[in-house]
């Protein structure tokens, strides 16, 4: 059967139902993107980048395959919806500084070099879910960033239902950890139904965070996979773990001395805190928490996924090409 573009497009708005939304993106108002605003489709990097920092409140559809050659920037009060399974970023990521209010679903960002695949900073009330990220691992681990890194005290968070494999490093929230005047009390962020495969390490890492991790499925994790430390938070909940080294653990590192602030070589960075809500599954991996924090409840209402649902749950529902 056939369908009117437009006919589509209000099916796929329709699914857009603020019941999806949960964790801490819910919060400080809420994050409803471009909702009431104008909508556009655009299958070109020119006016796909246009679309996405002018107008506003605006959800702009893509369509097709773009290859962007700068980092796009997103402005507040925006929807990014990718249409079917073929809206697929290349070249460079995208970039949310100092915005507010801002969804991303439904879009495959793969190979982007340079930068990260979304960073987010400066910036509150983000969701990003139902994305695709990938690049390769033959390339060694700093030759591509983040898959979504989080920084310079942004808030309000979630980050959903996303499938990130294939890379060294996935998620960093926390930039610098000898700058907690700056993030102390922000980076409020909730990761639920991710599916993690075949990743080395940070899923996420959480430095000065609070973070509520729960119902992700993780499967060949290389390094860590859920780690604090700068004093960072985190709540670990119904998440399953195959074949992952070490899914939890708290421990500081030696700060790099190219850290933007490094002070003395050999400086260290602070453990963090983690503490554990209803069962996960670890699997054979190690687990290492240092501190539990303070950190034990949320000031929104979630449902768990049953742990023997989890894996079913997650690898059928988490990417693209499903909302
Ligand atoms: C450190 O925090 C200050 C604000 O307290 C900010 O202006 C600065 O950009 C931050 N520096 C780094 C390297 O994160
Ligand atoms: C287990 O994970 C490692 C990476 O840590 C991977 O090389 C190996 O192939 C995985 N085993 C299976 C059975 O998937
Ligand atoms: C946990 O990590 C700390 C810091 O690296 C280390 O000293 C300790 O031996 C580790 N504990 C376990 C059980 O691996």
């Amino acid at each position: 059967m056939l369908f009117h573009p437009s006919v589509l497009f209000t099916l796929a708005t329709a699914s857009l139902t603020a019941a999806q939304l949960a964790g801490y993106a819910t919060q400080n108002g809420g994050t409803t993107g471009g909702a009431g605003g104008t909508t556009t489709t655009v299958s070109a990097a020119a006016a796909f980048q246009t679309a996405v920092k002018t107008v506003k409140p605006i959800t702009v559809f893509l369509t097709a395959p773009v290859h962007l050659s700068s980092q796009t920037s997103v402005a507040s009060d925006t929807t990014i919806i990718g249409v079917g399974t073929q809206a697929i970023l290349t070249g460079v990521g995208l970039k949310i500084s100092g915005q507010k209010n801002i969804i991303i679903r439904n879009l495959v960002i793969n190979k982007v070099t340079g930068n990260d695949g979304i960073t987010i900073t400066s910036s509150t009330n983000i969701w990003i879910d139902h994305n695709e990220f990938f690049s390769d691992l033959t390339h060694g681990p700093d030759f591509y960033d983040g898959q979504v890194d989080v920084n310079h005290a942004s808030d309000f968070v979630t980050v959903s239902w996303n499938f990130f494999h294939d890379h060294f490093k996935s998620s960093l929230v926390g930039g610098d950890p000898e700058n907690g005047s700056e993030d102390t009390g922000h980076f409020h962020i909730t990761y639920h139904h991710n599916y993690w495969k075949n990743v080395h390490t940070r899923t996420p890492a959480l430095r000065f965070s609070h973070a509520h991790v729960y119902n992700n499925y993780y499967e060949n994790l290389v390094s860590q996979g859920i780690h604090t430390r700068s004093l960072g938070q985190a709540l670990v909940e119904g998440n399953v773990f195959v074949n992952s080294t070490e899914p939890l653990s708290t421990y500081g590192f030696v700060i790099p001395d190219d850290s933007p602030n490094s002070g003395p070589a050999g400086d260290f960075e602070d453990d963090g805190f983690a503490n554990l809500g209803a069962a996960n599954d670890f699997g054979t991996g190690k687990i290492n928490i240092t501190r539990t924090g303070d950190f034990t409840s949320v000031p929104y209402s979630y449902s768990l996924t049953a742990l023997a649902s989890v894996k079913a749950a997650v690898v059928a529902g988490a990417g693209v090409g499903k909302i």
